[in-house]
């Protein structure tokens, strides 16, 4: 039998980002016991990696802003995918999330009359992110980790969950091992918050690290949950370019925000040629004018730099492949141009870009108060995920709930830069709270210890292989994925493309089922890898099938074959889940429908 230590709370949070520790101590403030379990070490969070600020209609620094343009503008960078209903949600509880945080201690950079200062971002009609400097997700992490420390929250450091455990219907636990010594973990729970970030591990170039491997998505999909918007990925458009081990390192939107300009190796602001319908009303068509926009003049028009996400990659993408890229591959990010026009430039700079003052000195060597950077897209993060419903954020499995980026419907096809911030309070928040309501509603019930032993014996199996001559290790198929999902699923599909990515993905699917792995289970990384790459597999499939699905490119979804946007295909989200002989099975779903007071919204906003 296997050995295997058992913990007991009312609510088990899994993901330790801003959404579980902001679920966490809501579930905790409910008086119900809470575990949270992170992959990582606390603090070591994809949430860092927002750095430019957190999204929310404050109006600290122009007063026409509010909950009505956020939710506008959230919808339309989503490209009306959104669940307009959480969209809504958002829009409203994001201030007062802010307001929390920064009540329980959180630093934010202060406007001339000490209010908290908000900058601009991509796709934000005003300046609207909280932010200090471009360290804003660390300031999260560090204001919540205290905060849910001293709140009494139970902390599984360095655990991975490989499965949740059912009780017919409903979630009752999950089972997982502790990285350092390889023991077998059981938590048992009336409620379990998912909260486990992203999938970027599943590319070459990425700003996600190690941990980042579509776990929650793919406990909750094998578990019985709905996935939703899978074909939308995310490129962040600057990542860093070279030198060639820091490559996908994130470049904040901050950066732009503050003023930094992209052009090409013909010196051209390629930026300006090619600006969408849909922003042409709110986006400056000349230099000065994008420029007196970021110095705050309320009548000029965003510089097309801020653009949003999913175009500004495709412009870079373009430029590149066209031939007028960069050195290393990339396209060129100037900071340094704004001593032109702003007397303390330099002071400017490293006062509100520290983070990559530093990272492009320690990094790559460059200046950037002196020098332009290298940049190009990284993948970044998942629009898709668990489908959730919006009050509450209980997925179609009772008792299990999702908050944060493996969460789904709060972006569409196409996050703005900020709202990732907001996201993870808000709606980290609800599933707290909802799971904590259901939990004491909850009745006891028996985990099955035959379905535990067969999954330790699961888990084992690629040590177990080792005995095998010969057999494939885990990371030749690891890299393998990344390369076709990269090549083959990347900012730009075709359907030949996606199909051959898929025949691949079965391939590795039944290669990773052989995989075999020598030494033992302490701090054991290519058996941790072993057991991701199911994970990795199955996110991967399901963007693949949900990108073939999706005959329009819409957002963050290109399609070169299917070039423009389909008011067919405007209609309805893309729906994943498992079928019992383990297929993934794909329907298509009408997007929720807004209400009149949103129509009416949307209609004033244009
Ligand atoms: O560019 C950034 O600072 C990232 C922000 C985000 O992803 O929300």
């Amino acid at each position: 039998m296997a050995d295997y230590r058992t913990h007991e709370y009312d609510v088990l949070v899994i993901g330790a980002g801003g959404a579980g520790l902001r679920a966490a101590i809501e579930a905790s403030a409910q008086g119900v016991s809470v575990g949270i379990v992170c992959k990582s070490l606390l603090g070591k969070a994809h949430t860092v990696m927002a750095e430019g600020g957190i999204a929310a209609a404050m109006a600290n620094v122009d007063e026409r802003d509010g909950w009505r343009v956020h939710f506008s503008d959230t919808m339309r960078g989503g490209q009306y995918l959104n669940n307009s209903h959480m969209a809504q949600i958002h829009a409203k509880e994001a201030p007062e999330r802010v307001r929390e945080l920064e009540g329980w201690g959180a630093l934010f950079d202060r406007t001339q009359e000490g209010r908290i200062l908000q900058r601009n971002f991509g796709g934000h009609r005003y300046p609207r992110l909280a932010h200090v400097g471009d360290r804003t997700g660390l300031e999260m992490i560090r204001t919540l980790q205290d905060h849910g420390i001293h709140q009494g929250v139970q902390v599984h450091m360095e655990c991975t969950v490989v499965r949740l455990l059912k009780e017919g219907d409903r979630v009752i636990g999950a089972f997982g091992y502790e990285r350092e010594k390889g023991r077998f973990l059981l938590f048992k729970a009336k409620a379990v918050v998912l909260a486990t970030g992203g999938i970027g591990r599943a590319y070459k170039i990425t700003s996600n690290s190690w941990e980042y491997t579509g776990d929650g998505h793919t406990l909750a999909y094998d578990a019985g949950a709905e996935l939703i918007d899978m074909e939308f990925v995310q490129f962040h458009p600057t990542g860093m370019v070279w030198p060639p081990s820091v490559r996908g390192i994130l470049v904040t939107e901050g950066v732009r925000g503050e003023g930094g300009i992209l052009y090409n190796s013909e010196n051209k602001r390629f930026m300006f040629d090619d600006i969408p319908d849909l922003y042409k009303d709110q986006t400056a068509d000349n230099e000065d004018e994008g420029w007196r926009y970021t110095q705050g003049d309320r009548d000029a028009r965003r510089p097309p730099e801020l653009l949003t996400r999913d175009h500004v990659a495709r412009c870079i993408v373009r430029e590149i492949k066209e031939g007028r890229g960069s050195e290393h591959g990339g396209v060129y990010l100037d900071i340094a141009w704004i001593k032109e026009r702003l007397p303390n430039a330099e002071e400017h700079i490293k006062k509100k870009l520290p983070s990559m003052y530093h990272q492009f000195k320690e990094l790559a060597g460059i200046e950037i108060t002196k020098e332009p950077m290298e940049v190009g897209p990284t993948t970044h993060y998942v629009m898709g995920g668990i489908r959730v419903d919006a009050e509450t954020q209980m997925s179609n499995v009772p008792g299990l709930f999702a908050a944060g980026e493996c969460g789904a419907g709060l972006h569409g096809a196409n996050r703005l830069g900020g709202n990732s911030l907001s996201d993870l309070l808000v709606f980290g928040k609800r599933a707290g709270e909802h799971a904590a309501r259901f939990a004491k509603d909850a009745k006891a019930s028996a985990v099955n210890e035959a379905e535990v032993e067969n999954i330790a014996i699961e888990c084992l199996a690629p040590l177990e292989n080792s005995e095998e001559p010969n057999g494939e290790g885990p990371f030749q198929i690891q890299y393998e994925l990344q390369d076709l999902m990269q090549d083959l699923v990347g900012i730009v599909r075709t359907k030949k493309e996606i199909e051959e990515a898929l025949e691949r993905i079965q391939e590795l699917k039944k290669r990773s089922k052989t995989v075999s792995v020598p030494g033992n289970r302490e701090y054991n990384g290519g058996w941790h890898t072993a057991l991701d790459l199911h994970n990795l597999l199955t996110v991967s499939e399901a963007i693949a099938r949900a990108a073939l699905a999706r005959e329009e490119s819409r957002g963050a979804h290109f399609r070169e074959d299917f070039p423009a946007k389909s008011d067919d295909e405007a209609k309805t989200n893309v729906v994943l889940n498992k079928e019992s002989d383990g297929d993934m099975a794909l329907v298509r779903q009408p997007v929720v429908e807004l209400t009149s007071e949103m129509s009416e919204i949307i209609k004033e906003m244009k």
